[in-house]
């Protein structure tokens, strides 16, 4: 199976072609020492290289009474494009290890935003992150499960997130998949063709006042319930009316294809624009944004029922990555208040992650600079 390229200017997984399958993990720190994590960062490096190969992290019959250095559950699958991304959350950077003067301005917390009343924090935040994505489910919930082996003396798990089908699209060459409200997501998304715009809203450059940052970028999830047996008893009309696209070719409703520009001013026979004030599409859009975007790239969830009311617990867990969050996605998440949407989702979870740049090669580390 395919491999992509582990070493490079910036992580893998971010403009990377998106794979199927998502394991997001956050890791709170035990009490440990600097050394120690940057003792641990050097094995994931280490161990992220040698899965993106898919290879095992470490041999596994060479001392019969110990535990195999690898859990084994990825032996036989290959690398099925697995990408690791790992980034740090605002709390790293608190009294415990002493790098507050580490911290870039940018990292720091977005606060509660305008929809942020159904937040559980027991899901959010957290000193670490990992974000392992593959065309395979059981080869990202391996790299996750070893890396957190691996950690054992320094982290702890603190919340983990599965996505079964990718929710976006970061290349021209891939097909627009469908969000679980059943529209097309990922239309108009940043895409791994278009360098220069990488270049303007993913990746920091020469503003940051942290230089260990540039070539990263900031990480924003949010996981997302919808309440689809609302939403699955709503007119067809009403739910294009709240996209402001049709469900079908996922073309804007001021006409053309899928990838045709949205209008917002061509108006219908009654006098109305055909694209709604409050509809997803014009609210999100960089013209109602100062001209901010983002680069998507969000998994469908499921959590199976909610058992207290007996509906699908299920949504969109979206990720985003750019510049500077606090410009970027928390301008968009604002103006996103009055979304008609708003009725069918409810945010459950927020995190805000720094990805450092990618590593350069053997030797190098997540982070290695910042330290
Ligand atoms: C566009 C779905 C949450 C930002 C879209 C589109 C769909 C969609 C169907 C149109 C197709 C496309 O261009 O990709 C959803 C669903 C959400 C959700 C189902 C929640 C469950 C969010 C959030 C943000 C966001 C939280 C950011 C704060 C955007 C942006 C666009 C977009 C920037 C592109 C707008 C444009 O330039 O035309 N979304 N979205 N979405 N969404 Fe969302």
């Amino acid at each position: 199976t395919e491999t992509v390229e582990f070493y490079g200017e910036h992580q893998a997984g971010i403009t990377t072609r998106q794979q199927n399958s998502l394991v997001f993990a956050a890791f709170d720190l035990k009490p440990t020492t600097v050394a120690q994590v940057e003792t641990m960062m050097a094995r994931w490096a280490a161990a992220a290289s040698l899965l993106a190969q898919g290879k095992p992290v470490g041999p596994v019959e060479s001392r019969p009474m110990a535990p195999p250095a690898d859990t084994g559950e990825a032996f036989d699958l290959g690398p099925n494009r697995l990408t690791i991304t790992v980034g740090f959350g605002p709390s790293f950077f608190d009294d415990r290890l002493g790098l507050a003067a580490k911290m870039p301005e940018a990292l720091r917390p977005l606060g509660q935003l305008a929809v942020d009343t159904t937040i559980d924090p027991s899901i959010s935040g957290g000193d670490i992150c990992v974000q392992a994505c593959s065309e395979d489910p059981q080869v990202a919930f391996h790299a996750v499960r070893n890396l957190a082996r691996i950690g054992r003396s320094v982290i702890t798990l603190r919340w983990l997130q599965e996505g079964f089908g990718r929710a976006s699209a970061t290349s021209t060459d891939q097909v627009t998949p469908r969000n679980l409200l059943g529209f097309k997501d990922g239309t108009a998304n940043i895409k791994a063709e278009e360098p220069a715009v990488a270049e303007k809203f993913v990746w920091v450059g020469e503003e940051t006042d942290q230089p260990w940052m540039k070539g990263g970028s900031y990480l924003v999830s949010r996981k997302i319930r919808m309440h689809i047996e609302a939403w699955d008893s709503d007119d067809i009309s009403d739910q294009e009316r709240i996209f402001g696209r049709t469900k079908d070719s996922g073309a804007p409703l001021s006409g053309g294809g899928e990838f045709t520009d949205p209008n917002f001013t061509v108006k219908g026979t009654d006098g109305r624009t055909k694209i709604d004030r409050f509809s997803h599409v014009r609210l999100a859009h960089p013209d109602s944004n100062g001209g901010a975007q983002l680069l998507r790239r969000g998994y469908n969830f499921t959590d199976g029922i909610d058992v207290r009311t007996g509906t699908l617990s299920a949504g969109l867990f979206f990720i985003a990555y750019q510049k500077n969050a606090h410009e970027q996605f928390a301008r968009i998440q604002n103006n996103l208040a009055q979304d008609a949407l708003n009725e069918y989702i409810s945010p459950v979870s927020s995190s805000l992650f720094a990805i450092p740049p990618g590593l350069t090669g053997i030797g190098d580390w997540y982070g290695k600079k910042m330290f």
